[in-house]
């Protein structure tokens, strides 16, 4: 189980939520999460061994800037495929979502959510209420804004938090005796291990409710080649964002790390299912991260992220342990990517 922190009780306990204010036409509440010291992640990620880091640390402003360009590389298939699984079913989608409050984890992904929402527009089953959780405060509540002022009719809520951890909502007139479904597109749960995968549903399941839904993006198991393009891709954008990883750990805990030393490597792993993704040491050396001296084995690797790939069965599978059923999915021609709706089982 989750550590729970106090700013996250669980569902059957009253809100702590206290509302910091209103902007923009969104209500915003922050729950206070705790972000990790990254001085304290690295010094202890590349202490151990093997050394392996979150793939969080992957992400400050010039990381989150790659990985969009990542999206936008020809062999990266999965956003523009569920975007486009979205889009031609939306109608059918939007069938699930009717008269719900849709909870988004990790706000922001515009073009997602835009897509969810002009289709139940259209189907003219329009959403009551949005909810944003993410754990950046200024990209959640901008994100927010321009989904309420986008959609004049829906009651947009913000939620500052850390969706790793259990959450509940808060009591408001907006929220309350409505059905809620989650939707968490991306496939980013496949950076989970499977068990933290689990542990993660539950606690969608959780705050969603007995009835309550998940629309959520999942990657599939393929061919070998395509997945390797994917998280390898000819323009190197996949390698610099991995690898701008050292470039952080150089700008904001004063290190050495020689760039020029290192190159990324991404192998997927059939027998398991995941693309693992390495910096890899081209030399034996060592560098000071602050005052600590890390070293390095000639083809020593650093493992920055993995990403689970499933099959719809196993990811059926995989929600069922978590108290989900799978009741529709959906996906492309080509197979590359499933959009699932799921729904909680009562206790
Ligand atoms: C953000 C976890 C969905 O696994 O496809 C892509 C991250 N890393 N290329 C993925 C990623 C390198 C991405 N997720």
């Amino acid at each position: 189980m989750p550590v729970m922190l106090d700013s996250a009780l669980p569902s059957d306990q009253p809100s702590p939520a206290t509302q910091s204010g209103e902007v923009g036409g969104v209500q915003v509440f922050d729950l206070h999460p705790v972000e990790e010291d990254f001085r304290e992640t690295i010094l202890t990620c590349l202490q151990q061994q093997p050394k392996a880091v979150p793939a969080k640390c992957l992400y400050d402003k010039r990381g989150a800037e790659l990985f969009v360009k990542i999206t936008q590389q020809p062999e990266y298939y999965p956003t523009r495929t569920e975007l486009k699984i979205l889009a031609e079913h939306g109608a059918e989608i939007a069938t699930h979502l009717a008269d719900g409050v849709l909870v988004e984890y990790g706000s922001g992904s515009s073009k997602k959510i835009g897509t969810l929402l002009d289709a139940v527009t259209k189907a003219q089953r329009p959403l009551p209420a949005y909810v944003g959780l993410d754990i950046s405060q200024q990209h959640l509540v901008e994100s927010c804004e321009a989904l309420a002022s986008q959609y004049p009719g829906l009651a947009t809520v913000a939620i500052c938090a850390d969706y790793t951890q259990p959450l509940s909502l808060p009591e408001i007139s907006a929220l309350r005796g409505k059905s809620k479904t989650a939707f968490f597109p991306g496939s980013t749960i496949g950076n989970l291990q499977p068990d933290e995968a689990v542990a993660f549903l539950d606690n969608v399941a959780q705050l969603v409710g007995p009835g309550g839904g998940l629309l959520i993006g999942v990657d599939l198991q393929k061919e070998k080649a395509i997945l390797e393009a994917a998280y390898d891709d000819a323009a190197g954008v996949s390698a610099d964002f991995a690898l701008n990883l050292l470039h952080r750990i150089n700008g904001e805990l004063g290190a050495n790390l020689d760039l020029e030393q290192f190159r990324y490597r991404a192998f997927y792993n059939e027998a398991v299912g995941r693309i693992e993704m390495y910096i890899e040491s081209l030399v034996e050396q060592s560098a000071s991260v602050g005052d600590v001296m890390i070293s390095f084995e000639a083809g020593e690797r650093l493992l920055t992220e993995h990403s689970y790939k499933y099959s719809p069965d196993g990811f059926a599978a995989l929600a069922d342990r978590a108290g989900f059923e799978m009741t529709s999915s959906w996906v492309d021609a080509e197979q590359l990517f499933l959009v699932a709706y799921l729904v909680a089982r009562g206790q």
